[in-house]
């Protein structure tokens, strides 16, 4: 058997994102038990360094063995029992996704959909809840499947209305836009380690408010999910540290390291860079003669969604960019598949150079699969280099 040597990517896709090599380089030191001092001090930190991105000051934070979708079933089976009323926002496909896992957990779910490249409506949420009380509210902050982002105030006033906890899936928006989960009065957030934070996959940190832990206090049922029983969790985190699981201290250094890059740079100028960036990315596709998605003011600056032209093979374009130029970019996902690419500049991979680079890139691919690129300035560019 061969070694595998993985090549160097640049990761311009809707996640993971590029990862820095001094979080590469904590991922390689010495592996410690679940158990060992110096990992329980390395989760007391890394707890504290969570609530400061969230920005919240809610004790129960940490971060969950497992990729965002862990997070996102963490949230649901420790709030609802089976028959809790749950209303689900969904305006794409992880919207969507939670309101399976919702219906798994046992809940009697109302599902209100949105066209996938809008938000959702909070006067459609109202509507259908009919003025029912609800336990759950749940929602996207960043639809992933999309680029739009979800304006959380709204739907916040409406969970409080309903007297329902609200849920977040702040996955894609952690480490790029502001979550803000105390000014958002979220109730349980979750995210991952992959994307804004510029971590590998692996972990899911997850916040649930005071309110939402005594309702899990209030529960008639015990949590179905033992690996993922917040109170079990909480207990290994920040309690006696009672065995629960064998965490891997390679991740949680990791993912130690890539939050103190966040807190180092800034929250502010951090979103202040992925803005700018993204701006300058948008120009260039624009330049290109490509349309985006969604309109700006819905738009998530990390992700762009761009619409794939006429005649123009996703795939083939794809995978040219992965071949020529060891780029990954994303396809569509459910009815958006071979309808749009998902371009993110995302953490560490939110920079200039890949700005130039994607869209030089794609002005060399594009103009050899059936499109002719504007002859811009990045699109001369790319062109030079195809040459
Ligand atoms: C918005 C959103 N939620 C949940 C998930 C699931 O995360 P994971 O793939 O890390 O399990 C993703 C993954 O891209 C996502 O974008």
């Amino acid at each position: 058997m061969n070694r595998i040597d993985p090549p160097q990517r640049s990761l311009l896709g809707p996640g993971p994102s590029d990862v820095a090599p001094s979080v590469l380089r904590a991922l390689a030191a010495p592996t410690l038990g679940h158990l060992d001092p110096r990992t329980l001090d390395m989760m007391r930190e890394l707890a504290e360094m969570l609530r400061a991105i969230f920005e919240t000051k809610n004790p129960c934070t940490l971060a969950v063995s497992g990729t965002g979708t862990s997070g996102m079933e963490t949230a649901l089976v420790n709030l609802i029992e089976p028959g809790d009323r749950v209303l689900v926002a969904v305006h794409g496909y992880f919207g969507a996704r939670l309101a399976e896992i919702a219906q798994r957990v046992g809940g009697d779910v109302t599902v209100v959909e949105q066209e996938w490249g809008q938000p959702s409506d909070p006067a459609k949420l109202r509507a259908a809840a009919a003025g029912r009380k609800f336990k759950v509210l749940a929602a996207v902050h960043a639809e992933t499947s999309t680029g739009v982002k979800q304006e959380l105030a709204p739907l916040s006033a409406v969970a409080e209305e309903l007297g329902a906890l609200f849920v977040v899936d702040a996955v894609t928006s952690l480490g790029c836009t502001p979550v803000g989960v105390d000014r958002a009065r979220i109730d349980v957030v979750y995210s991952c380690s992959q994307k804004g934070l510029s971590c590998t996959s692996g972990l899911s940190p997850v916040s649930f408010s005071p309110r939402a832990m005594e309702a899990i206090a209030r529960r008639k049922q015990r949590v179905a999910s033992f690996y993922l029983d917040i109170a079990l969790l909480e207990r290994y985190w920040h309690g006696d540290h009672l065995y629960h699981h064998t965490a891997c201290s390679n991740l949680f250094a990791a993912l130690h390291e890539a939050t103190r890059l966040v807190l180092e740079e800034g929250l502010e100028a951090r979103f202040a860079r992925h803005a700018r960036l993204s701006k300058a990315l948008v120009a260039g596709l624009e330049g290109l003669g490509l349309e985006l998605l969604v309109p700006a003011h819905q738009r998530l600056p990390q992700l762009l969604a761009v619409k794939i032209p006429d005649g123009v093979d996703d795939l083939a374009v794809r995978k040219a960019l992965l071949a020529q130029y060891s780029i990954e970019i994303g396809g569509g996902l459910g009815a958006l598949k071979g309808k749009i690419w998902r371009i993110g500049l995302m953490g560490s991979g939110a920079t200039p150079r890949n700005v130039l680079l994607a869209v030089s890139a794609l002005a060399s691919v594009l103009g050899s699969h059936g499109f002719r690129p504007r002859s811009e300035a990045l699109a001369a560019a790319g062109a030079a280099l195809a040459s």
